[in-house]
């Protein structure tokens, strides 16, 4: 699904922030990443979801080096990419309905289903009162709900979520871990940078941990018969 091979990245001229960074995730897999402030974890996210190319090393997607992909097909890759940036990114102009929709409609989705799923979704995130809402109006913990619903909606392939659950409360974050385990289920492969060392001990979830650019090798590895979900997670 996914493989880094000493994979660097340099922004311009600066110094690597990414050093020597290789790993796989299995399709299917669900992991988490943490590390300190600074120490890389968004960089090694753009790198995932396409919006930053390695300064070396080799990255490769759904079996595809990205070294050999043209340009014009990086955008068919994205499609299957659903992200939760860290700034959320929603279009402000569009309403929460919309804004979820999008990707369905960029997939030519007919309409009767795009209502259906939004709202549905909308609704299981609890906003159904702030359905036609533009995004300035809403609170930092309701964009972060939207960005999350927009970046599941279509069930992609791989899901990349950049502290999805930054700006939200403890019952919201684990209603937002729900979800996230219930589209692994239904097959998305799922990264999850975050800094809640609470949610990510009680998830029983393989853990990456970045310190100033380097993956540490003793990553934490639970193996399935030792992860235990607690029922919450059920
Ligand atoms: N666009 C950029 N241009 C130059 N340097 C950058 C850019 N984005 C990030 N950096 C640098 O890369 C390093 C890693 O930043 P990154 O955002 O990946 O860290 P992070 O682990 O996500 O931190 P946080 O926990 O605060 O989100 C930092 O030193 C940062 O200053
Ligand atoms: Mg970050």
């Amino acid at each position: 699904m996914v493989r880094f091979e000493n994979v660097g990245l340099r922004y311009g001229n600066g110094p690597e922030v990414l050093r020597d960074v290789s790993f796989h995730l299995q399709p299917g897999s669900f992991h988490f990443l943490v590390g300190p402030t600074g120490a890389g974890k968004s960089s090694l996210l753009k790198l995932l979801y396409l919006s930053e190319r390695p300064s070396r090393g080799m990255v490769t997607l759904f079996g595809q080096a990205l070294s050999k992909t043209p340009r014009s097909q990086l955008a068919e890759l994205r499609r299957k990419i659903g992200v939760v940036f860290q700034d959320f990114r929603l279009l402000d102009h569009m309403t929460v309905f919309d804004n979820v929709a999008l990707p369905l409609r960029i997939a030519g989705t007919p309409e009767k289903k795009v209502q259906e799923m939004v709202s549905d979704l909308v609704a299981w995130v609890g906003l159904e009162e702030k359905m036609h809402a533009l995004p300035p109006t809403l609170s930092g913990g309701q964009k972060q709900l939207v960005a999350i619903a927009r970046a599941v909606i279509t069930s992609p392939k791989l899901i990349v979520a950049d502290e999805p659950t930054g700006n939200i409360d403890r019952e919201m974050s684990y209603r937002i871990m729900r979800l996230f385990i219930e589209m692994n289920k239904l097959g998305s492969t799922v990264v999850v940078a975050t800094h809640d060392m609470y949610l990510v001990d009680r998830m029983k979830r393989p853990v990456m941990e970045l310190h100033e650019g380097k993956l540490l090798e003793a990553s934490w590895w639970l193996t399935p018969g030792e992860a235990q979900e607690m029922p919450d997670f059920a």
